[in-house]
């Protein structure tokens, strides 16, 4: 701990003494298509940077904002927040009726209209109208390719942020190669301990899939910009890529996987998870909330998250999370539900649109947690030691869920396997097992154990990029191809070789045979005639 803290205090001092040069920087936050999870996971850094005495600028296209800060000045692009929260709303029934991959490829489909939106909403134009608007830095979120625009325009540097773990198309844009001989594709339902030869074969494939997709996608984007920003010859998307400064990406060892990263790709997963920065834990819960509660001895917190809608379930879905709940009378149930309250609603059960998250996860009678197995809430489930029990509905959810379940940090169900016996039996599973508290404990220590405080460490890194060129961090690979980069040219000319090989010591054994017979038969001719 001691160490730790001189560790902090030293990077501190260094960071001050170098970081003089930097202060005062002009940068921009951009989101694409995004849930209020991808702002949760990436806030603390935005106020850390105005906080050290940065202009930061936060472009969010979401109407409803959790928390702002007096330095940062928030821009919400009004024609991109319609498209975008019809988008993000998830339907349960989508995961029902097997529809999650229609999904994910509309994701790249409706970007581009997004782009469109944005460059046309009005904030914007008054925004990009001002005198002297400039910025040193942009950060993009994933699937922000539109903004290159701005990277363009005010010529500065670019970092990219994932608020997921890295997705697919990532690693070839910045010359590296998915570990797929082992871990697991974000974008596939593989478990860890299924990574046999077919899973792998699934998994190389798709990743090279999902690049040339997107590439193939997102190349679109480019006479939009051109004609939004009155700009001609646009260099291609992958020249952006190419002069990425950084990539931060949210991920930590415990809850996804421990992963060969070149340095210019910096883990800031825990930024939120830091007494200093989460003021709400020590308040007191909301009076309904905690009356409703009263001197029951155990909670369990359910929510799917921001995007997910719950309320469209099948009422014979929510009978059996009704049923589970009215199963074990003795157990508060508080569940995120946005939508008609329904009136079999059980006694024990507390369904409201929005709950202080962070002040359940942290109350002494909490016994475990609920949800869908987004980013931010397995975050906080770690980072507060609740024992979680995951039912994944899209995006990286399969993926987060098959890795803490693999772990032991989650019970998994699968939503279409629901009943209410399953969920009943899980909810005692958690809060009768007490090895599943301790594990959830240990994990959550291992988390917490850093050299740096993730925030400090991640603002380093921004003002690294700010001080310095970052050439020298990026691995080698970007310049090379694909199949270079995965040495396939490499593996098909040892193919050739050996195959070539073969087939000359068979055709040499072919011949010397055939030489041979030739002249056993010869003497055999002889031998005949002669009798
Ligand atoms: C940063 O913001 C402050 C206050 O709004 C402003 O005075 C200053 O000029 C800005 N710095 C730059 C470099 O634009
Ligand atoms: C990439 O960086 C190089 C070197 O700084 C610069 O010349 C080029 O214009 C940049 N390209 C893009 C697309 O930003
Ligand atoms: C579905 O639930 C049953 C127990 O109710 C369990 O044995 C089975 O493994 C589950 N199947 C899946 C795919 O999760």
């Amino acid at each position: 701990m001691k160490s730790q803290s001189y560790y902090v205090c030293a990077v501190l001092f260094l960071n001050t003494l170098a970081g003089s040069s930097v202060s005062g920087s002009n940068i921009l936050f951009f989101h694409a298509v995004s849930t209020a999870s991808h702002r949760t996971a990436i806030w603390p850094l935005a106020e850390k940077l105005a906080d050290s005495g940065h202009n930061v600028t936060y472009i969010f296209p979401v109407e409803r904002k959790m928390g702002s800060h007096p330095k940062i000045e928030e821009l919400t692009p009004s024609k991109m927040v319609p498209l975008v929260a019809e988008f993000v709303d998830f339907d349960i029934n989508m995961r029902l009726n097997d529809k999650v991959d229609e999904w994910a490829y509309a994701v790249f489909s409706r970007s581009l209209e997004f782009c469109e939106a944005f460059y046309d909403s009005p904030e914007i134009q008054e925004w990009l109208a001002r005198p002297g608007l400039h910025y040193d830095l942009v950060m993009l979120d994933i699937l922000s390719e539109c903004a290159y625009g701005l990277v363009y325009k005010f010529k500065a540097k670019h970092i990219l942020f994932f608020p997921t773990s890295s997705p697919p198309f990532l690693f070839d844009g910045i010359g590296i190669v998915p570990e797929t001989s082992s871990i697991p594709d974000v974008s596939s339902l593989y478990k860890p301990s299924e990574m046999n030869f077919m899973a792998r074969v699934q998994n190389t494939i798709m990743t090279i899939l999902w690049r040339f997709g997107y590439l193939y996608f997102f190349k679109d984007v480019v006479p939009i910009i051109e004609e939004k920003l009155d700009i001609t010859n646009f260099p291609a998307i992958t020249e952006f890529e190419k002069n990425t400064s950084l990539v931060l990406v949210n991920h930590h060892f415990v809850e996804d996987y421990p992963r060969s990263l070149p340095p210019m790709v910096v883990p800031f997963s825990g930024i939120g998870c830091n007494s200093k920065n989460s003021k709400t834990e020590t308040s007191p819960l909301p009076k309904d909330i905690s009356s409703f509660i009263g001197n029951s001895e155990d909670v369990i917190y359910v929510s799917f998250g921001s995007a997910v809608v719950v309320s469209s379930m099948p009422i014979s879905l929510r009978e059996e999370f009704f049923e589970a709940f009215k199963a074990l009378p003795k157990i508060k149930f508080l569940w995120r539900w946005t939508g008609d309250i329904p009136s079999e609603t059980p006694k024990n059960a507390m369904l409201l649109p929005w709950f202080p998250q962070r002040q359940i996860l942290t109350h002494p009678k909490i016994r475990g947690f609920v949800t869908q197995g987004g980013r931010p809430s397995t975050h906080e489930a770690l980072c507060y030691a609740v024992p979680l029990i995951t039912i994944p509905m899209f995006a990286d959810q399969d993926f987060n869920a098959n890795r803490l379940e693999s772990i032991g940090a989650a019970i998994q169900i699968d939503i279409k396997n629901m009943s209410s016996a399953l969920l009943k039996a899980s909810i005692e599973e958690l809060i009768q097992n007490q090895q599943r508290k301790s594990r959830m404990v240990e994990l959550s220590n291992m988390f917490k154990d850093h050299p740096i405080d993730p925030l400090e460490n991640v603002l380093y890194w921004v003002e690294y990029v700010l001080r310095y060129d970052t050439s020298l961090l990026k691995p080698l690979g970007i310049n090379q191809t694909w199949y270079q980069r995965r040495l396939l040219d490499v593996y098909a000319f040892i193919s050739i070789v050996l195959l070539g090989v073969t087939g000359f010591v068979m055709f040499i054994t072919v011949f010397i045979a055939k030489f041979a017979l030739r002249l056993i038969s010869a003497r055999l001719h002889k031998r005949v005639k002669k009798e």
